[in-house]
């Protein structure tokens, strides 16, 4: 077989047969592949996509081409929950202890942000001390004492997703449809969960723009999983704008545990009610509608927040932290972005703002950049509220006061402001089941 042919056959629009995708991910795993032929397949995948059979095949091959989890030895049903990449997206760090509060086993091996969206691992760092690398046998003995681990992906889990994944990043091949499904399930199916509540993010801020194209990444995934014998299910949640009013490691961790305390933002509550009790549900544990309120009672009687306490202790976190969060090290330097402009706030493009944050140093440039765990943005101001001129919308923090002129920029002209209030957009556009 030769990779010449193979990428022929794709760039002419034919599909591809399981021995092909087969030798190319081995190919790519094995380091046999120059980066050359495998940037020009998938350039070739992103022009004429793939098959659901395709789609499913190279999957499977992203899942075997490294290590699989065996988590035969938790006890009880594992559920896991999958967000696609969003801004403010801190929803894990709330779900998670709100299911593992009922006894349904969470083990969950989260990523770290990537380009404009933030990543669980970089916010769970920044609470001092707390572990996100276990070995399996600690990771598979936490969650049996207490339903709950999060880890960072290690390397040896899907090996060709990570190669396939830095060189879409330079190749401008990130947003094909087939890709991110086989790059997302691939990782999820090495790993060995019965159930996952997949959250898709839709708008600017996430790498599906519109509601239609979720659908479809949705209905793909979801049928991979199915194929794979897991229990799926997908929302489709709106990033037209950030979720909460926190982007930034500590500053989102502090968010999630208002939430947890019943203090948080509209918006995420309801986003994480509804994973969670889709979560539940997955499990077994009742109807969406009764596990909503299972999720509800898991906040107001303080089980889901005293779940998480306990799993930052377990993992060597400071927990005082989590108690407390306006003990966690603030950034050295603040900054009021203020408005231009009066009237509504019509739209955001939540991608750059994503970006501003990242700018301060909440995220990563370069795979190798190191993140200020303080860095971020408040939102003070949003999409559909009204601002006067000279109001501030946001506040900057970061480490150096030189960042602030290009975030401050990057926000003001992601906003626009208009004299009509806009129409208030769903926040969970559908469910895929
Ligand atoms: N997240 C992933 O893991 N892969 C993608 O391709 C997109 C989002």
């Amino acid at each position: 077989m030769r990779m010449y042919d193979i990428i022929k056959k794709k760039q002419s629009g034919e599909e591809l047969s399981t021995e092909e995708i087969d030798f190319f991910i081995r190919g790519v795993t094995d380091g046999d592949i120059p980066d050359y032929q495998i940037s020009a397949l998938l350039m070739a995948i992103w022009f004429r996509g793939m098959t659901t059979r395709e789609t499913c095949d190279l999957t499977f091959a992203v899942r075997d081409s490294g290590e699989k989890l065996d988590f035969s030895a938790i006890d009880g049903i594992r559920v896991d929950k999958h967000s696609t990449g969003g801004v403010g997206d801190k929803t894990s760090l709330v779900v998670a202890p709100i299911v593992a509060s009922y006894g349904v086993k969470v083990a969950k091996m989260s990523g770290r942000g990537l380009g404009h969206t933030g990543g669980t691992v970089d916010k769970l760092e920044a609470i001092d001390g707390f572990r996100t690398t276990l070995s399996e046998e600690e990771f598979i003995a936490q969650v049996n004492r207490i339903g709950l681990a999060i880890v960072g992906q290690s390397r040896q889990f899907a090996p060709a997703d990570k190669k396939l994944y830095a060189l879409r990043d330079v190749t401008a091949t990130v947003d094909s449809m087939p890709l991110i499904a086989a790059s997302i399930m691939g990782k999820k199916l090495a790993a060995d969960d019965d159930c996952i509540v997949l959250d898709v993010k839709t708008g600017s801020g996430s790498f599906m723009k519109s509601v239609k194209e979720s659908r479809e990444l949705a209905r793909l995934m979801v049928d991979i999983g199915k194929s794979a014998g897991k229990k799926m299910v997908a929302l489709i949640t709106n990033m037209d704008r950030p979720l909460g009013h926190a982007i930034g490691n500590s500053l989102e961790v502090a968010e999630a545990v208002e939430t947890l305390k019943g203090h948080g933002p509209e918006d995420l509550t309801s986003v994480c009610i509804t994973l969670a009790g889709r979560m539940l549900s997955l499990a077994g544990k009742g109807t969406p509608a009764e596990c909503e309120k299972m999720a509800e009672r898991a906040i107001s009687d303080g089980s889901a927040l005293k779940k998480l306490m306990e799993t930052v202790s377990a993992q060597g976190g400071d927990a005082r932290l989590i108690a407390e969060p306006a003990n966690f090290r603030k950034a050295q330097y603040a900054y009021a972005v203020k408005s231009r402009a009066e009237g509504y706030i019509a739209k955001v493009d939540t991608e750059a703002y994503g970006i501003a944050s990242l700018l301060l140093g909440a995220g990563r440039n370069t795979a190798e950049d190191k993140i200020d765990h303080s860095a971020g943005v408040i939102l003070r101001k949003k999409t559909g509220e009204f601002v006067k001129k000279g109001e501030e919308i946001a506040t900057l923090y970061a480490g150096d006061p030189a960042l602030f002129g290009a975030a401050e920029e990057r926000l003001l002209s992601a906003t626009v402001i208009g004299r009509e209030k806009p129409a208030d957009e769903p926040l969970i556009y559908d469910v895929v089941e």
